[in-house]
This record gives C-alpha cells, sequence and structure tokens, in this order.
C-alpha cells in the first residue's frame, strides 16, 4: 500500500491548474446507459472511483475507452452502451462505490429493469438510498430486497411529483436521469442545486432531454422516447480546487488554481477570505495569498450552495492553527469527524460534541504518522502535514486516490516536499 510522506514547514506557491470533477464524472457516465448511441466524456480526471464505475459498466456488457485528449493530462472517457446485456451491479464493484447507485434510474428507464447490490454503510455515516427508491416507485417501479441486492422493475416509468424529504445529490440525478425517458412530465421538489447536477442536466439536454429549472430547487422533467450519444465536457472539480487554495492558505503562501470556478466555491471563498487570507479572481482561475495570522472562524457545512461537507475536514486542519475558537458544525453526515482523532495526534486542540467540532488554534502542529479513513479526511490530514514541523507519513492513501488526480505531485509543483512511496 501507498503511503504519502510529507516534510512540513514549506510555504507553497505558484499556479497548479484543476482537474474535472469526479461527482460530475461519473453521474456523465451512468447517463451513457440511457443513450442510443456512444457517449463521450472530455476532461476526465484519473481516478479510481472513475474506473471503479467503468467496471460495472463493462460487467454489464457495455464498452469503456479510455484516451488522452489534447495533451496535457486530460483524458476522455467514451462509453458505448449497444453492447447491454445484463443491467446488475454487482457487490464486489458497488462495495467500494456509493456512487454506483446511479446506474440505477438509467437502467429501469432504458431496460426496464435493474438489479443492483444495496451499497451498505460507509465511514462517513449511514447513507440510505431511500429516496432513490420512493422516487422510482412514484414513477410506477416496482422495488424489492434480495439476497443484498436491491431489484427495479417496470415496463415503463411514468412522470410524478416527487418531493425529496431531503436534499439529496444523486438522489436528485439518478431520478433526473430516469425521468428523461418516462411517459410524461415528472417534478422533482426541494432538489439538490449542486453544480454538479447541472453539468449533468446539460448533458442530458444534448442527449435530446427535456429538463428545467435545475440550479432551482425544483427540476422539471418532460419525458422523451430516445435519447442520442453527445460528447460533453465536464466542469471543474470545486473540491479539488478548494482543497488546493487551503493548502496554499495553511502554509501562508500564494497559489493560482487555474480553471477554477469562483462562482461554484462562494461559501468556501467567503470563509477564507474571513479567515485572513486575500482572495483574488484572476483570468481564468483563483488566487489565494495569506501573510497574518489565521483568524478562527466558525463553519456550518449544508447543501448548495452553503459551505460543503466534502471540504469540512480540510477546513477543520486550517483552523486548528487559527488564533482563537472554532466552531465547526457538520449537519449533513453523521460521522464525518474521523480526522479528529488524527489531527488530535499532530497536537490540535478538538473536543467534538455531536455534530459539532470546537477547535482551538495552536501556534504549529507536529508531524506524525497517520491514518487516512477516507476520501476528504485524507486530504485534511496531508494539508495538516504541509504545515506541520517535521515529518508527516499518511497511511492508507487508496482513500485518497479514489478522489484526487496525483495530489502529490500537483502540491510537489507548488514547492511543497510530499512523495509517495510503498510501505
Ligand atoms: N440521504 C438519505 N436517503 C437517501 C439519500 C440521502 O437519508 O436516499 C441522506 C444521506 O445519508 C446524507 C444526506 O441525505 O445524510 C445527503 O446525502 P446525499 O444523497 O446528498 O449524498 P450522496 O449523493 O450520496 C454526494 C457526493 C458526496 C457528497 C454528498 C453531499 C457524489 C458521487 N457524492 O453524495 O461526495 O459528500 O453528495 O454533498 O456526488 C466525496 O466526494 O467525498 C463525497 C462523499
Amino acid at each position: 500500500m501507498d503511503i504519502f510522506v510529507i516534510q512540513g514547514g514549506r510555504r507553497l506557491s505558484g499556479t497548479v491548474r484543476v482537474s474535472g470533477a469526479k461527482n460530475a464524472v461519473l453521474p456523465l457516465m451512468a447517463a451513457s446507459l440511457l443513450a442510443d448511441g456512444p457517449v463521450e466524456i472530455a476532461g476526465t480526471p484519473r481516478l479510481r472511483d472513475i474506473s471503479t464505475l467503468g467496471k460495472i459498466l463493462e460487467y454489464m456488457g457495455a464498452s469503456v475507452e479510455t484516451a488522452s485528449d489534447g495533451g496535457d493530462g486530460r483524458e476522455v472517457v467514451r462509453i458505448d452502451p449497444a453492447g447491454i446485456r445484463k443491467p446488475e451491479a454487482p457487490y464486489d464493484l458497488v462495495k467500494t462505490m456509493r456512487a454506483s447507485v446511479l446506474v440505477l434510474g438509467p437502467l429501469v428507464a432504458r431496460h426496464g429493469r435493474a438489479r443492483i447490490s444495496l451499497p451498505g454503510g460507509c465511514a462517513i455515516g449511514a447513507r440510505p438510498i431511500d429516496q432513490h427508491l420512493k422516487g422510482l416507485e412514484r414513477m410506477g417501479a416496482r422495488t424489492s430486497l434480495s439476497e443484498g441486492y436491491v431489484e427495479v422493475e417496470t415496463s415503463r416509468l411514468s412522470g410524478a411529483v416527487i418531493c425529496f424529504d431531503m436534499k439529496t445529490v444523486t438522489g436528485t440525478e439518478n431520478l433526473m436521469m430516469a425521468a428523461t425517458l418516462a411517459k410524461g412530465t415528472t417534478v422533482l421538489s426541494n432538489a439538490a442545486r449542486e453544480p454538479e447536477v447541472c453539468c449533468l442536466a446539460g448533458a442530458l439536454r444534448s442527449m435530446g432531454a427535456d429538463i428545467e429549472g435545475e440550479g432551482s430547487d425544483e427540476i422539471v422533467v418532460r419525458g422523451v422516447p430516445a435519447l442520442r450519444g453527445v460528447r460533453h465536457e465536464v466542469i471543474p472539480d470545486r473540491i479539488e480546487a478548494s482543497t488546493l487554495l487551503l493548502a496554499g492558505a495553511i502554509t501562508g503562501g500564494d497559489v493560482t488554481v487555474s480553471g477554477a470556478v469562483p462562482s461554484a466555491m462562494d461559501a468556501v471563498l467567503q470563509k477564507l477570505a474571513e479567515s485572513g487570507a486575500e482572495i483574488s479572481t484572476v483570468p481564468g482561475g483563483v488566487r489565494v495569498r495569506r501573510e497574518g495570522p489565521i483568524r478562527s472562524v466558525n463553519v456550518e457545512t449544508s447543501p448548495y450552495p452553503g459551505f460543503p461537507t466534502d471540504i469540512q475536514a480540510q477546513f477543520m486542519a486550517y483552523m486548528c492553527l487559527g488564533d482563537g475558537e472554532s466552531k465547526v458544525r457538520e449537519t449533513i453526515f453523521e460521522n464525518r469527524f474521523m480526522h479528529v482523532a488524527e489531527l488530535r495526534r499532530m497536537g490540535a486542540r478538538i473536543d467534538v460534541s455531536g455534530n459539532t467540532a470546537e477547535v482551538k488554534g495552536v501556534a504549529a502542529l507536529s508531524g506524525a504518522p497517520l491514518m487516512a479513513t477516507d476520501l476528504r479526511a485524507s486530504a485534511s490530514l496531508v494539508l495538516a502535514g504541509l504545515a506541520a514541523s517535521g515529518t508527516t507519513e499518511v497511511l492508507r492513501i487508496y482513500h485518497l486516490d479514489r478522489g484526487y488526480e496525483s495530489l502529490e505531485n500537483k502540491l510537489s509543483s507548488l514547492g511543497a516536499c510530499i512523495s509517495r512511496v510503498k510501505e
């Protein structure tokens, strides 16, 4: 297993390019199941979650090819769904990635049947999929559970009015995809507003779908008989961009993330500015600079456009070095403080009570061997390691590889001393 070895204390500076958004690529890959022709997703990063979903699509009979796309390390994933014979996603693959559930809606809509292993809980919470299933039932599908698999069947889905009990990103994406080929109109209310939902809606529209309202909390989909193949460019990864800006801020550096879209990162940029970092929009990107102390600020996660849960762990690492007290409240997932125990081992002072962590800033963190527990928690440990004195080792970085493309190379290009070694 690979580990990261970090010599902390270097100030990062320079420009780094953001990759395409993992959480936008995954639904686009699932959407290919709806099409009558090949779908090309351009600007995809090289990530384990993307190859896992590729394997699931291949298992079903699709052909999946990845090729380089005009240099710069960019790739294009080309999926031809013509050979789909087995609308099933097996346990061995689903267990490594919950987002596999995204194939459910497209399979039922296009093939009238889906059988996918029920994703279990994961490191950050129980994460049920009841909203996905209730929505499909409202559209006329029968759902059942057998031998750990969810089975969904219907002759043809019918449009319905579906009000989500809570904002769910993949739930909104799944039902939006299902509705594109349903008979009649579907209204999704209390829908998620994330940029990744909008990216998917844009691709579906280019495939011939009739969708409006994405980006608001009511999405209306009028079903069409068929969808065609498409080439679609994926949006930049706002979570990776925010993580890289935090790497600049935590080291007192000067970092520009090119390709980052500031409007998609408002909540994070505002908190960075409140913390004393100087944020500026530069042509084609966002720049962060910090010279003074880190001011402690409170953050509370909430669905987009609120502060993303996917940046909570990284921001907490930053707050560990704040000049006062900061409250970090997690409202989306019930178990997303796994990084706290590891940060404490570096000298951080954090008390957790329910869904709130109280972080009392310390003057310095010290390097230590650390265990990564989930994707974003791993990134938080890397940030802490960059700012700490001495050597930090981050173990089990396979979690990080699920969602960050060559993070060590990007950070090294900014002057960090970080390397990947075999344990
Ligand atoms: N929920 C339910 N029932 C459902 C669906 C969701 O109770 O049927 C609950 C969840 O347990 C959670 C809340 O609703 O408490 C929100 O979950 P959501 O469904 O929005 O999460 P998700 O769609 O499974 C996506 C991202 C996550 C990100 C969350 C929240 C993808 C592939 N994953 O997950 O990304 O944290 O939205 O923004 O888009 C990551 O990239 O590290 C990651 C975990």
